[in-house]
């Protein structure tokens, strides 16, 4: 996808559980580039599961899919991924499967702390470490891995409203910075200040696109709609 201007592209996706019932139909998106977007809709309506499809965690039964890997992915709850005792161990944990020499592991790991001004915990403990702090490892572990796309559902979820604007704004400079594109999933209105785009997600359809104000007013016309 090298001359490819979008980065992430979903097309015609549909999936239902194993109990029958559908939750994604019809579904398509495209993320440009290089572009920070969001992902809003009501509880239930399908972001999470889009997001796994695109990440490769469960498999659509049709439609296409096309994304520039390797894809990193941060959950709502850093303890389901932060697997090793220090944060240094962390980041070089997803770098295992690349079998790189110990320098070259090194490296990585020193600059994709730096990236997220956490140099100085490298030799932390996880557990002493805040929500924020761990949602930051979460993005430097991808961004060790070389990582153009992350994937993030409700990073913010379990943070308090400072931390919550920190992460928010630390993902859009990478961005801006580094070239990446994330998609990045959230109830948080005030989020939307801080991306180029958004798409509303109704029932498993992306139905509306674009402005992230426009998105905003229709998301609060559907929360009106369903109350
Ligand atoms: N493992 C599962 N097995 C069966 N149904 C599931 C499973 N996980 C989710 N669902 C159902 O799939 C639908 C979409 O769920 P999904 O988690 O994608 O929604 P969401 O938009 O992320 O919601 P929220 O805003 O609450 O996080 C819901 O009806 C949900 O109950
Ligand atoms: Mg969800």
């Amino acid at each position: 996808m090298t001359n490819d201007p979008s980065a992430i592209r979903a097309l015609d996706l549909s999936f239902n559980w194993p109990n029958g019932s559908s939750v994604l139909e019809g579904c398509s998106l495209e993320v440009p580039k290089g572009e920070f977007w969001m992902l809003l809709g009501t509880n239930g309506s399908g972001k999470s599961t889009l997001l796994r499809l695109l990440a490769g965690l469960l498999t659509p039964q049709s439609g296409e899919i096309q994304i520039t890997s390797p894809v990193g992915f941060v959950f709502q709850n850093p303890d389901h991924q932060l697997v090793m005792p220090t944060v240094g161990a962390d980041v070089a944990f997803g770098l295992v499967k690349e079998k790189l020499s110990w320098t070259s592991v090194r490296q990585r790991v020193k600059e994709a702390l730096a990236a997220v001004n956490l140099l100085d915990l490298e030799r932390r403990p996880i557990y002493a470490l805040s929500g924020g702090q761990k949602q930051r490892i979460a993005i430097a572990g991808a961004l060790a891995r070389q990582c153009e796309v992350l994937l993030l559902d409700e990073p913010t979820a379990l943070l308090d409203p400072d931390t919550q604007q920190e992460l928010v704004i630390q993902v859009q400079r990478l961005v801006k910075n580094r070239g990446l594109t994330a998609l990045w999933v959230t109830h948080r209105l005030d989020e939307l200040n801080f991306c180029d785009g958004a798409f509303l997600i109704e029932q498993g359809k992306v139905t509306a696109q674009g402005e992230p104000s426009q998105i905003k007013e229709k998301l609060l016309q559907v929360v009106d709609r369903e109350s």
